[in-house]
């Protein structure tokens, strides 16, 4: 199995680990007296991740050197149940001691248009750039069972190419907008880490993996790092077809 692939009985142990990534990069900043830059997605999975992180590294992670950003937001209001940051408060953010200047959320209460220009602004200000592009230390992404990753959907994949960093996304089916970072931003981070989980995403993942003919119409077959490959923590379902 390729050395990017990292393959965990649970979700809980697939979270975990990537927990465990998060405290090594923290520190590995913290010595250097620099801030760790990272972009969150939404879903199911990370909620997870942000749980384990809230019970088990409140102590051990040095969250003042953590700047939080967001991959992508349904353009809701925090207070939705769909919202990304909401989630991410509840199951994070109200349990750890991260100073609000160090929280970045996306305003799904906004305007879509003037909030993607306004996070935009935000990535060009609070983070350094590379190549002319903001570039983040982590960027944690899903992925849909259709291949989506951020907001990122199939039949949006220019948004893989988008000239703007931040842009906005449609859902498919239930035409929601939504702020997402773009293709070019994501593939900009010194790492980014897919955490994928259950079997549903064992298809289109195998489709990915193994560049099978249609691995190509899938958004987060495009996902990259700075320079490297991505990294993908599955758990044993969504690995059952390589
Ligand atoms: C979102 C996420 C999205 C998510 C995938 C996977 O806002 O919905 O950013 O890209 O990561 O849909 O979600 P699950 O982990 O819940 O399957």
């Amino acid at each position: 199995m390729s050395e990017n692939l990292h393959v965990f009985e649970t979700p809980y142990d697939t979270a975990h680990a990537v927990a465990e990534i998060i405290l090594a990069k923290a520190k590995a900043n913290q010595k250097l007296s620099l801030p760790l830059n990272i972009a969150v997605s939404g879903g199911s999975t990370p909620k997870i991740l942000f749980t384990i992180l809230a019970n088990d590294y409140a102590e051990s992670i040095p969250w003042h050197f953590v700047r939080l950003f967001w991959v992508d937001e349904r353009c809701v209001p925090p207070t939705h149940p769909e919202s990304n940051f909401g989630m991410t408060y509840e199951s994070l953010l109200k349990h750890l001691p991260i100073h609000d200047a160090n929280i970045f959320r996306m305003q799904g209460e906004n305007d879509p248009e003037k909030e993607a220009e306004r996070y935009r602004k935000i990535l060009k200000n609070e983070l350094p750039q590379k190549n002319d592009l903001p570039q983040f230390d982590i960027i944690l992404l899903g992925m849909g069972d259709d291949g989506h990753t951020a907001s990122i959907f199939p039949n949006q994949m220019e948004l893989l190419q988008s000239s703007y960093t931040v842009s906005i996304g449609i859902h498919p089916v239930s035409k929601q907008k939504r702020i997402t970072l773009t293709g070019k931003t994501i593939n900009q981070a010194a790492d980014v880490i897919f955490l994928i989980t259950g079997e549903s995403k064992a298809d289109v993942l195998r489709q990915i993996l193994k560049r099978e003919p249609t691995f190509d119409t899938f958004p987060a077959a495009f996902i990259h790092s700075n320079s490297s490959i991505a990294e993908f923590y599955i758990d044993k379902q969504a690995s059952s077809e390589l």
